[in-house]
């Protein structure tokens, strides 16, 4: 067992060369019903990464890829609170990242995206398996020491890495502890009801202040967005009075 992850209450852990997706791992060890959790899986390939809706996650040598499951009621984490672990989780690394980074270029696109210099950087997908008891996975994939520089220029218009806007080598295992502990502290916080989610999100937050156009299908949604709401939603000025989003794809902003 990793010492350092032990000492944060993570009470299984994983570690694999290549797998379709530690998130797919994560659930049939939900299903299993057997390891002690939190557990743990990190990956150092995906050979079928997900992410949100029906998009896949690729991540080349030298990203950090792992998923962490949860006992949800141990844990005191009830259905209400799921919409907040992403939004923790993106916490967690944010500030993660501002260690290594000026703060000032770290931000985070609701609900799940953490961007350095306007470019994605880190993506979270929490799913909820059909487990019980309740189990719930937080999958997080970040760009560590893998280069997008090489990348295709689309790529590279979108996506960066940590090497890529330092300019250094990281110790990924470092970041990983750095990020696990960070994200424990965040969903201890989510269970007691005092996660301080609107200013240090607003604070952080990449859609505030300009116009965005978020998919709900069959629908669109079009306003100023003006931060994020103690729920966990997005908070949109739209020509209709003030609206709150809870799901959608952010397609723009300007
Ligand atoms: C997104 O931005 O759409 C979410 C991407 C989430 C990717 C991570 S990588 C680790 C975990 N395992 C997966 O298959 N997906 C998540």
């Amino acid at each position: 067992m990793d010492e350092p992850l032990a000492a944060w209450g993570v009470a299984h852990v994983e570690r694999h060369a290549e797998i379709e997706s530690t998130n797919t791992r994560a659930a049939a060890l939900a299903k299993g019903n057997a390891v002690a959790l939190p557990a743990l899986v990190i990956a150092a390939r995906q050979t079928a990464g997900r992410g949100r809706g029906a998009n896949r996650w690729w991540s080349g040598e030298g990203a950090l890829t792992f998923s962490l499951l949860l006992d949800a009621a141990a844990d005191r984490l009830p259905a209400e609170c799921w919409p907040l672990l992403s939004l923790a989780t993106a916490l967690a690394v944010n500030d993660a990242l501002a260690e290594r980074l000026p703060a000032e270029r770290v931000q985070l696109k609701w609900p799940n995206d953490v961007y350095v210099s306007g470019k994605k950087i880190c993506g979270i997908l929490v799913e909820a398996p059909p487990a019980r008891p309740p189990r719930l996975i937080v999958g997080v994939g970040l760009n560590v020491n893998n280069s997008l520089r090489g990348g295709p220029e689309e790529i590279r218009a979108r996506a960066t890495s940590l090497t890529d806007e330092a300019d250094q080598h990281f110790d990924v295992e470092e970041i990983l502890e750095d990020v696990v502990r960070r994200m424990l502290v965040e969903m201890e916080a989510v269970a007691q009801r005092r996660f301080d989610l609107t200013s240090r999100w607003d604070a952080r937050c990449l859609l505030r202040g300009r116009t965005v156009r978020i998919d709900q299908a069959p629908s669109l949604v079009a306003g100023r967005c003006l931060g994020i709401h103690i729920d966990g939603s997005l908070r949109v000025q739209t020509l209709d009075g003030e609206r709150r989003v809870y799901a959608g794809v952010v397609q723009s902003w300007e």
